[in-house]
C-alpha cells in the first residue's frame, strides 16, 4: 500500500496536499508532519507527527516509524521572507531537502516529490513563455536555494538512483489555507478583501504580470507526476509548469465584474522588485508531452472558482 508523508504539512499548499493525498489514496494513507499542527478538521483526520524537518535524526525516525512509501517535502521558507532572513532561508531550505534525499538514498522511501518554483527564473531569462531551458540565475536567496535544490535532486538521481520528481510552480491561489510568505500572495488577499467589501491595497505594480495556478491544478498536477511510471520522467531537475497568467489590474477587473465595487489601491514595495525579476508565462510543453499535464483553470474560472468559495 501507498503510504504518504508530507513534510510542511500545515502549510497552504501542504493543507490542500493532504486532501487531495487522503481522497486518492485513503484518510490512512497520509501522515501530516510540520513544526505545527494546523486547525483544519478534515487534514487533521490523518495522523500528524510534530517534526523539524531541519533535525537529520528526527526525519530518518519518523519516515523510518510511519513506514511511508512516499515523502512530499514541502517544506521552504519563501521569497519575500527569505530576503528578510537569507541565510536562515538557505539553511531551512537546503537542509531539510538534503535530509530527505539522504533517506531515499538509504532505500528508506521509494520516491520524493519537492517543488522547486517561477522564482528559479531571473532578470536574464525570456519574460514570456518562458522556457524550460534558460538562464536560471535568480536574484532572490528563494530562487538560489531552488536552483540548488534542483541540482541536488538530479545529483540524487544521477548518481544513487533516487526517484525525485519536482514541478516549478507558479504562484498558487487556493481558499483553504493562507499563504506564507510569497511575493504572489497579494491575489489571495485580493479575494477575501472583494469578499469582505473591503479596499484593496496592492504591493505589486498594476501591470506586473506573474504566472499563477488554482490549487485544485497544483494538487493534480503533483498528483499525477507522481502517479507516472519512472521511465517517462525524464527531468529529474523540476518540470516548468503553467496554470493562466495575470496582473494585478487584470486580476482587479475580473473581480469586479462579480463585486463591482471592488477597487485597487497600487502600493509597491520591495517585492515588486522580486516580481519584476520573474517571468510573466511559462512554457511548459516537456510536462505536456511527457506526462501528459494539461491545467484546467484559466484566470476567469480561477476568479469564478475563488469568489464562489470564499462566499459560500
Ligand atoms: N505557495 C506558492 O505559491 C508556491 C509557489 C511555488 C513553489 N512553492 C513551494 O511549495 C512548497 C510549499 O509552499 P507553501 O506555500 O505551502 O509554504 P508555506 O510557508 O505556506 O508552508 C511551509 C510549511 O513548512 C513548515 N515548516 C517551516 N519550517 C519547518 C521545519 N523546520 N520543519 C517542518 N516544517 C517546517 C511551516 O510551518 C509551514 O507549515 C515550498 O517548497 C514552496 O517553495 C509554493
Amino acid at each position: 500500500m501507498e503510504k504518504n508523508l508530507v513534510i510542511g504539512a500545515s502549510g497552504q499548499l501542504g493543507i490542500e496536499l493532504i486532501l487531495g493525498l487522503q481522497k486518492r489514496f485513503g484518510i490512512d494513507s497520509v501522515v501530516a508532519s510540520d513544526i505545527k499542527k494546523c486547525d483544519d478538521e478534515l487534514v487533521n483526520r490523518s495522523e500528524f507527527i510534530l517534526l523539524d524537518a531541519t533535525d537529520t535524526n528526527s526525519v530518518r525516525k519518523v519516515i523510518f516509524e510511519c513506514g511511508c512509501t512516499t515523502v512530499y517535502h514541502l517544506v521552504a521558507m519563501l521569497s519575500a521572507k527569505g530576503e528578510e532572513n537569507p541565510k536562515a532561508a538557505w539553511d531551512l531550505n537546503m537542509k531539510s531537502l538534503i535530509n530527505v534525499l539522504d533517506c531515499a538514498k538509504d532505500g528508506i522511501i521509494e520516491k520524493v516529490f519537492w517543488p522547486s518554483s517561477i522564482a528559479v527564473f531571473g532578470p536574464n531569462a525570456p519574460k514570456n513563455r518562458t522556457p524550460q531551458e534558460t538562464f536560471c540565475e535568480p536574484t532572490t536567496i528563494y530562487g538560489v536555494s531552488k536552483v540548488a535544490g534542483e541540482m541536488w535532486c538530479n545529483y540524487y538521481h544521477d548518481k544513487y538512483g533516487v526517484d525525485v520528481r519536482s514541478l516549478r510552480y507558479p504562484g498558487l491561489i487556493g481558499h483553504r489555507s493562507m499563504p506564507g510568505g510569497g511575493t504572489t500572495d497579494y491575489a489571495v488577499e485580493a479575494f477575501y478583501k472583494a469578499i469582505n467589501g473591503e479596499k484593496f491595497e496592492c504591493y505589486l505594480d498594476i501591470h506586473e504580470a506573474l504566472p499563477m495556478m488554482h490549487m485544485e491544478d497544483a494538487v493534480r498536477s503533483t498528483l499525477e507526476l507522481m502517479a507516472a511510471p519512472a521511465e517517462i520522467i525524464k527531468l529529474r531537475t523540476s518540470y516548468n509548469l503553467s496554470g493562466c497568467s495575470f496582473s494585478p489590474g487584470e486580476l482587479n477587473d475580473e473581480i469586479a465584474k462579480f463585486y463591482p465595487d471592488f477597487v485597487t489601491k497600487y502600493s509597491p514595495d520591495q517585492r515588486q522588485k522580486i516580481a519584476a525579476s520573474w517571468p510573466n508565462s511559462i512554457d511548459d510543453s516537456r510536462a505536456r508531452e511527457e506526462w501528459n499535464w494539461k491545467p484546467e483553470y484559466g484566470t476567469k474560472e480561477l476568479v469564478e472558482s475563488m469568489l464562489n468559495a470564499l462566499s459560500n
